[in-house]
């Protein structure tokens, strides 16, 4: 069997001794001094001003379209576009909030929502902001994705969930947009078993999300921060002021062992994008090989680190004999994440308007991935070339 995802860490074996250490040896396991070091070295590493720790990356999502509700960015009723292939926690919280979710299709040689597909959403419908995926590690043209939304007032934000370390020339994925969120669940590119972050460079989207964190108080704000909520409310203690809420949150606080983990797993990181890139490239070779796939491009793509290795049959017929190809061989698959997110369960349920989508609808019945990782062997690459040949 070759899984999804072989270990909960990398480089497990030191991973856990260090955190059997550190939880032995510490003093404070709720949110304390790891988290904080954790979010700045995070920041460093994306190269963004401000990162904040969260429990998961869906809460992350959940707190950037809340943290944009209580900033009056975003209004009851409001339409906002998303990337229609990508997971469910991205588009939910859009309909949690109250808002209208816009799907956008996305371009079948990348996965991703391109500037031509945004622009032919926007010649259908008005949205207020853009919540992008990132998709398995690849990006369209995301820079004139920005330039569009910053023409036309559009927020954008980024679920870099599955895109941790990818790069183009215009920057990192993650870096486009007002705020963007990653993922730490096990088999994604680093993990601290569960675990999530924003990375922003703005302050008061910074400041917004740490009180969406923890309860709507303020007591992870800076003591300017502080002294600025205090004062509008006429906040005089610090007594009054342990269970003043000042707008809507919730708890998504990580804990130390989050924090611990996220420092420790940052010192694998580069060799295991690294190792990604190395083993889909190799991989990749055997999928352009066979005109019973569509290839998928990245010649606009510096760092491609991938999540998993994405597979797009050119009809559903093939896609069944691949999938029975691959179980064959014992290697686990998944669907191209949630598909056309319009042809879920929940979504009927709760939005009305639905667009025509059909490259999301053509990933949903031909596309599948299967696991990237850095401890898939040769032999396993080798397993992985052979399930890719026509049949
Ligand atoms: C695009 C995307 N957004 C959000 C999430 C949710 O992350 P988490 O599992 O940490 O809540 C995932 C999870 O795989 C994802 O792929």
């Amino acid at each position: 069997m070759i899984p999804l995802m072989k270990n909960a860490f990398l480089n497990e074996h030191e991973t856990k001794k260090a955190l059997a250490e550190f939880i032995m040896t510490a003093d404070k396991l709720s949110m304390d001094v790891q988290c904080a070091k954790f979010e700045q070295e995070f920041a460093k590493k994306q190269g963004r001003k401000d990162a904040i720790l969260f429990n998961s990356g869906g809460s992350a999502n959940l707190a950037m379209i809340q943290s944009l509700k209580n900033m009056g960015k975003l209004q009851d009723g409001d339409q906002v576009g998303f990337s229609a292939l990508t997971w469910s926690t991205n588009t939910m919280p859009i309909i949690q909030l109250g808002l209208v979710p816009v799907a956008i299709d996305c371009e079948l040689d990348t996965l991703n929502i391109s500037s031509k597909q945004l622009l032919r959403c926007l010649e259908q419908t008005e949205i207020k902001a853009l919540f992008l995926t990132n998709v398995l590690g690849f990006v369209d043209d995301i820079w004139e994705v920005q330039n569009i939304c910053n023409e036309r007032g559009i927020i954008l934000i980024e679920d870099n969930c599955e895109s941790l370390g990818t790069e183009t020339k215009y920057g990192k994925a993650g870096n486009f947009s007002l705020g963007s969120s990653f993922s730490f669940f096990v088999a994604h590119h680093m993990s601290t078993i569960e675990g999530g972050m924003i990375c922003t460079d703005d302050e008061d989207f910074g400041e917004m999300l740490r009180i969406v964190r923890a309860n709507g108080w303020d007591r992870n704000l800076t003591a300017k921060q502080q002294s600025k909520w205090r004062k509008k409310y006429n906040i005089k203690s610090e007594f009054e002021a342990k269970y003043t809420f000042y707008d809507l949150g919730f708890n998504f606080r990580p804990t130390e062992i989050t924090g611990f983990l996220g420092l420790f797993q940052l010192q694998y990181l580069d060799s295991n994008i690294q190792t990604r890139q190395k083993n889909y490239l190799e991989i990749e070779t055997e999928i352009l090989a066979n005109d019973d796939f569509i290839g998928l491009r990245h010649d606009h793509i510096d760092v491609l680190s991938t999540f998993a290795v994405p597979v797009v049959c050119k009809t559903p017929e093939l896609r069944e004999l691949y999938l029975s190809q691959f179980s064959g061989a014992g290697i686990e698959i998944r669907p191209m994440i949630a598909g056309n997110m319009q042809n879920q369960p929940f979504y009927n349920k709760y939005v009305k308007t639905l667009y025509d989508l059909p490259n999301s609808d053509f990933l949903h019945t031909n596309g599948f991935y299967c696991g990237n990782y850095p401890e898939l062997t040769f032999n396993d690459i080798e397993t992985f070339k052979s399930a890719l040949q026509k049949i």
